[in-house]
């Protein structure tokens, strides 16, 4: 005659209890991976032309306008991509193309470590002004009419290339010896950058710049 003893002093029962939590949580992170990978996965050409919504859309987003708008649902800002709008006077780079000027860029930040300074999609420095949105700034148009130039990536290339010679801030960016086909792909990948739905950070970006929304 077995004594009967209360399941909770029953040590199988705490065994058996570990292993399906172990066993269900196992399974809710294996899940999660694939969604996030899903989430994060980047967009096509053919999604941009379709007007489906990527977090991270194709690298020939470069040929849309970008702007960033308040979404009350969300409670922040998200980059919201228009119409075509031409990328130093073109708006049909092929996702290849596209690709290939993102990733001239992308060498060149790596070259000249701009982390060291900045800040890009979180990682980096704050000695300088956060990038992640950088191609939203509204400071663009000012810099479009002081050099001269008809489009926001002509004035951010050529700030890109003599940033000493165009500061903005009390703080100076050094000269870095970017050349003109470097700073058309920074120019590129800071665009692409900040089409990317980074659930609105930087915080308060629209408000720290000086506010987007009634320039
Ligand atoms: C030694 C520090 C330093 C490094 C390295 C540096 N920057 Fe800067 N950058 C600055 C400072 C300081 C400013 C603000 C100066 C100004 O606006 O006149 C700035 C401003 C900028 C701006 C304008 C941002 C805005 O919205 O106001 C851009 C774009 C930029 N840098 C891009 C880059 C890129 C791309 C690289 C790498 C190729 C880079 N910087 C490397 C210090 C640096």
């Amino acid at each position: 005659m077995s004594k009967k003893v209360s399941v909770w002093t029953d040590i199988r029962f705490w065994q058996r209890s570990a292993a399906w939590v172990t066993g269900f949580a196992a399974m809710l992170l294996i899940w999660l991976t694939f969604d996030s990978m899903g989430q994060i996965a980047m967009g096509t050409d053919n999604d941009l032309q379709n007007g489906v919504t990527k977090r991270v859309p194709s690298p020939s987003v470069i040929n849309y306008k970008i702007t960033y708008e308040m979404s009350d649902k969300r409670g922040h800002e998200v980059p919201v991509i228009g119409g075509k709008e031409t990328f130093f006077g073109r708006d049909d780079y092929s996702e290849e193309e596209a690709r290939a000027l993102l990733n001239l860029g992308k060498l060149g930040v790596q070259a000249k470590n701009c982390m060291n300074c900045h800040t890009l999609l979180g990682n980096g420095a704050y000695y300088a002004p956060d990038l992640t949105k950088a191609w939203l700034d509204p400071m663009w148009d000012g810099y479009m009419a002081r050099l001269g130039k008809d489009t926001k990536e002509e004035a951010m290339a050529e700030f890109l290339q003599f940033p000493s010679e165009n500061p903005s801030h009390g703080r100076m960016m050094p000269n870095l010896g970017i050349t003109a086909e470097e700073a058309k792909g920074i120019v590129a990948f800071l665009k692409h950058m900040s089409s990317i739905d980074t659930n609105g950070f930087p915080r308060n970006f629209s408000k720290m710049q000086g506010a987007i929304h009634g320039k």
